[in-house]
């Protein structure tokens, strides 16, 4: 959808809607570089993909502060305006201390609801104190919210009232006044934070989007506190998955652990009196903006600067494979460069011709499993390096700084492939973006079966990243693949990115919310 359209759509049909998003990561932080202070954006998926709509509809963001210029930036109430053009949201800053980051960000959500969601053999580490924390951060998430609420209030009062019109024709869409705040909460890190918005206002409509899997109830049923995050949740009035099998995993986990009532024939859930709709929600990228900026002057002059002299690959190839991750043991990054091993031996011809690039952004540093992967990336990269390279190619390049969006579809436009192959993803979002940024159809996909994605773009290269000769021999039918079959298969891929893009999933989310 065209970012007009969106803008239009909310307007006719939601009135003024004064949007309030919560979510832990910040997309952009302030940060000193010396005594200067810099805006730098966060790579995210979830940021990345909200930043437009909150552009659009000028709303107001709520967010954990984790820059070190965060709070010299922001207003006694911790808040910022981000403007750019004529667009403009504003950032809410909440700001925790270290034991809070500890246990809540590092501790509850990712050593405990990170693994159990995404099911990949990593053990969650329960610990009942730091479930504790996450749910003192969830409250003060909440208590910013609704400061946020209380002034809306002051500036309504203003409001002519009698202005509200309902366009939608629907008898049950007659609670909304033009100014009525939709509070969207975002992801697995705000399990707890509606029942504290719902226990100061029952009446305020509140909903939440979980970016990654839910996992069947069987896994669930080992987390101690299973109850208060399903209560927690069901303090929502819609919640959004990425996919239809999570919202069924989901709803018989209601039924299974609280003996909540479900009606399957609407996706609904009624608990305690309290009735909560349980959708799907496939989120996607800015598919208009990617697919122009991959062909812009920007991208172009990259491009031709990497053909002159590589400075990030710094050697010549004839294929190139390329996959870009942020450093997370779900994301398949082992098992990828076993797949290339593989396919190296059986495919000696590509030895000297065949380069893979692993553009990768390092993350959640400070918890063990993902030092651990750190040093098992670095010792298998070495050793691939080692058993086929000479001394003028080596197979494997790493790349892990974070580097401009143009870069990425510059090298995106290069390869040959992109390879993404997470063990298990909600959705995915760079296999869309190297989608729509594919725009001299010279590349193939190969992506997970686990990728949420893999339910939309079925006409990549399905793999399942476990099973290592199958993935390597893809990796090699995906190389030497004709082009009009890439063009087929990409081309109908773009069309389907761009018939669901981030505009449609953030107005069939609000619409939902506004219409149930
Ligand atoms: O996949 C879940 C998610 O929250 C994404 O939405 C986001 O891109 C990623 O994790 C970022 O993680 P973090 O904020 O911990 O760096």
């Amino acid at each position: 959808m065209e970012k007009k359209r969106f803008n239009d759509l909310i307007k006719e049909k939601l009135g003024n809607i004064n949007l309030i998003v919560a979510s832990n990561r910040e997309p952009v932080s302030h940060e000193y570089f010396g005594k200067k202070i810099k805006a730098v954006k966060s790579v995210g998926g979830l940021t990345i993909a909200l930043e437009p709509i909150m552009k659009n509809l000028s709303g107001t963001w709520v967010v954990y502060g984790g820059g070190n210029a965060d709070k010299t930036v922001s207003d006694e109430k911790g808040r910022i305006k981000l403007s750019e053009g004529e667009e403009s949201y504003t950032l809410k800053r909440i700001f925790l201390n270290k034991k809070d980051i500890n246990d809540y960000y590092y501790g509850y959500a990712n050593s405990v609801l990170w693994p159990l969601c995404h099911i990949v053999y990593v053990k969650p580490v329960f610990n009942s104190a730091q479930f504790l924390t996450y749910d003192d951060v969830n409250k003060k998430f909440a208590d910013s919210i609704i400061e946020e609420i209380e002034e809306s209030k002051y500036y309504c009062k203003s409001n002519d009232l009698n202005n509200i019109s309902d366009v939608s024709g629907s008898d049950e869409a007659v609670n909304f006044t033009p100014s009525e705040n939709v509070i969207w909460l975002q992801d697995y890190h705000l399990a707890r934070c509606a029942k504290y918005i719902k226990e100061y206002d029952e009446n305020i409509r509140i909903s939440i989007f979980w970016h990654i899997p839910w996992p069947n109830p069987e896994i669930f049923s080992i987390c101690p506190e299973k109850h208060e995050l399903l209560e927690g949740l069901l303090a929502n009035d819609l919640i959004g998955f990425q996919i239809i099998y999570h919202c069924q995993n989901f709803l018989r986990t209601c039924e299974w652990e609280l003996e909540a009532q479900v009606n399957w024939s609407d996706y609904s859930v009624t608990y305690k009196g309290h009735k909560t709709w349980v959708k799907p929600f496939p989120i996607s990228v800015d598919a208009n903006y990617l697919h122009h900026f991959a062909k812009s002057r920007e991208t172009n002059k990259i491009i031709d600067k990497i053909k002159k002299n590589d400075e990030i690959i710094g050697q010549s190839y004839e294929y190139l494979a390329v996959s870009t991750d942020r450093i997370d043991y779900t994301k398949g990054i082992v098992e990828k460069l076993k797949a290339v091993d593989n396919m190296l031996e059986n495919h000696q011809e590509l030895i000297g011709k065949f380069v893979f690039v692993q553009f990768g952004v390092p993350s959640r540093v400070h918890i063990n499993a993902y030092k651990k992967l750190n040093e098992e990336i670095m010792e298998l990269v070495s050793d691939i390096n080692w058993k086929y390279g000479t001394s003028e190619w080596h197979p494997v390049a790493g790349y892990f700084k974070q580097l401009e969006l143009e870069v990425y579809l510059a090298y995106y436009r290069l390869c040959d492939i992109m390879i993404v192959s997470p063990l298990h993803d909600g959705m995915n979002l760079v296999s869309k973006e190297y989608i729509m940024s594919n725009t001299d159809y010279k590349g193939m996909l190969i992506l997970s079966k686990f990728a949420g994605s893999s339910k939309e773009l079925y006409d990549s290269f399905l793999i399942n990243p476990f099973n290592t000769e199958c993935f390597a021999e893809k990796i090699y039918e995906a190389l030497m693949m004709d082009k009009e079959e890439k063009e087929t298969r990409i081309t109908k891929m773009q069309n389907i990115i761009m018939e669901n893009d981030i505009y449609d999933w953030a107005y069939n989310f609000l619409a939902a919310l506004y219409f149930i």
